[in-house]
């Protein structure tokens, strides 16, 4: 049985400050013993397919800036499962349209100088019986999280989504089971989310814990601007 921290998408360099700390105070209310990050753990928005901002075009500093919020994280959750986002295979997915097969591309981990346990994109990870995947495969729309663990007629946890976040449940006579959308961890004022900025809704800051497979949580990280 496990005490499940899910840390949300994370988009480094464009985490937002803070954000670890936040994340060590909810480990530690929860004595949590297993770490998940759920995807998108980096952005990599200068080699992204989209139009982009000309002060985004600089992958070198945009990876080392990235690596050095990766460390923070690994520094503090040293033992973590990694599901491979979207944002994290822009580099496989990049290879692909140019014609560089698999076998010639480095791992994630020896890229991102992690120690953690590294679960293909769209990987559904099973750990108490509640499936963990990063969120882009499967329904999206609102309450995508709800759709999807009907889908899976399974508890599910998801992140992908940076505006939703919560857990709603859903029953039949036979079995319950809950969706978990678990926000992100972004700063939305950096200008790789620039895209957002013209939508009422906004990214939801926090992250997800799972007890046992039995209770899920959306913990909001209350930041004084809000
Ligand atoms: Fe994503």
């Amino acid at each position: 049985m496990s005490c499940v921290l899910v840390i949300s998408d994370t988009h480094c360099p464009g985490m937002r400050r803070g954000y670890v700390d936040f994340l060590k105070r909810i480990a530690d209310r929860y004595a949590i013993n297993r770490v998940v990050h759920i995807g998108d753990l980096v952005d990599l928005a200068a080699m992204s397919f989209h139009e982009k901002h000309v002060s985004l075009r600089n992958a070198v500093q945009e990876v080392k800036a990235a690596r050095k919020q990766v460390a923070s994280l690994t520094k503090a959750f040293p033992k973590t499962d990694w599901l491979i986002g979207n944002h994290d295979a822009l580099t496989e997915r990049q290879a692909q349209v140019v014609g560089i097969p698999e076998c010639m591309l480095r791992d994630y981990a020896d890229i991102w100088q992690v120690p953690w346990t590294v679960h293909p994109r769209f990987t559904k990870l099973r750990i108490d019986g509640v499936i963990y995947s990063h969120g882009d495969s499967g329904r999206g729309g609102q309450d995508a999280a709800f759709r999807q663990a009907k889908d899976n007629f399974r508890s599910t946890v998801i992140g992908h989504f940076h505006n939703q976040a919560g857990v709603r449940w859903w029953a039949n006579p036979e079995f319950r089971v809950f969706g978990l959308s678990v926000g992100c961890g972004i700063d939305a004022s950096r200008m790789q989310f620039e895209y957002g900025r013209k939508f009422a809704h906004k990214p939801i800051l926090g992250c997800g814990v799972v007890l046992n497979g039995k209770q899920a949580y959306f913990e909001p990280w209350l930041l004084r601007s809000r």
